[in-house]
């Protein structure tokens, strides 16, 4: 998968994408990430990407032009399944939607920042608009990797056990169960003897028991009975 991503402040972006499992995304060739800082599209001596608003009022708004520049640049190269702008006033994001966008085999991800962003580059250009979660970051780029991340590591063969992003919270819509490891008992805490009892059966049926426990308890708005 090729995702690029355009947003004005790039260093925001350094680290969460370069570690850990995005890496490890990247060092196989399962994941192509590449940054572009808005700024290099600037037509402007001062490198210019935001000017006052139409009408007046407080803040500034990002420019069509350099991203009008840095979109069709990327367009020439290869064709976009999705343009996507990163907005608090997006849809949010889900299992669902990281599911649905790590099928996909390019992606352009554009990171809003400043007061807004000119109505007509999200008329024109953006194909769909994220936000991930009911409150405002002073940017879009770190939401942009939390949204990469979330697809990166469901990419078929970027998790060490491929079968294991399949048992996660969410893709059930049932949350994960607790898990313990050694030692079976520590200052008096003690792990649930069903977990040191070698019932693989029995086990499973402890795991599904507390997932359905916890979502009720946690999310009773994930948690669907059979008459809903
Ligand atoms: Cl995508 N951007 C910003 N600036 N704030 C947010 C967001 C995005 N999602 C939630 N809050």
């Amino acid at each position: 998968m090729y995702i690029d991503i355009i947003c004005a402040v790039p260093q925001l972006l350094e680290s969460p994408l370069n570690h850990s499992i995005m890496q490890r995304a990247q060092d196989k060739g399962l994941l192509t990430i590449k940054v572009h800082d808005l700024r290099t599209y600037s037509t402007n001596a001062y490198k210019q990407i935001d000017d006052d608003q139409f009408g007046g009022g407080a803040g500034m708004v990002m420019m069509i032009e350099p991203i009008d520049k840095c979109i069709s640049l990327l367009q020439q190269e290869r064709e976009y399944d999705e343009i996507i702008f990163m907005t608090p006033d997006g849809e949010v994001f889900n299992q669902n939607m990281a599911n649905e966008l790590s099928l996909k085999k390019n992606i352009i991800i554009l990171c809003g920042h400043y007061k807004g962003i000119d109505e007509r580059v999200r008329e024109y250009f953006i194909t769909k608009e994220i936000s991930i979660g009911s409150y405002v970051l002073s940017g879009g780029e770190l939401a942009a990797a939390v949204v990469v991340d979330a697809i990166g590591r469901l990419l078929p063969g970027v998790l060490n056990n491929e079968s294991s992003a399949l048992f996660d919270s969410f893709q059930d819509d049932l949350l994960a169960p607790p898990v313990y490891t050694r030692p079976a008992e520590y200052k008096n805490m003690k792990v649930p003897d069903i977990l040191l009892s070698g019932h693989t059966a029995k086990v499973e049926q402890w795991r599904l028991d507390q997932s359905i426990q916890r979502t009720k308890e946690r999310r009773p708005d994930l948690f669907k009975t059979e008459e809903d």
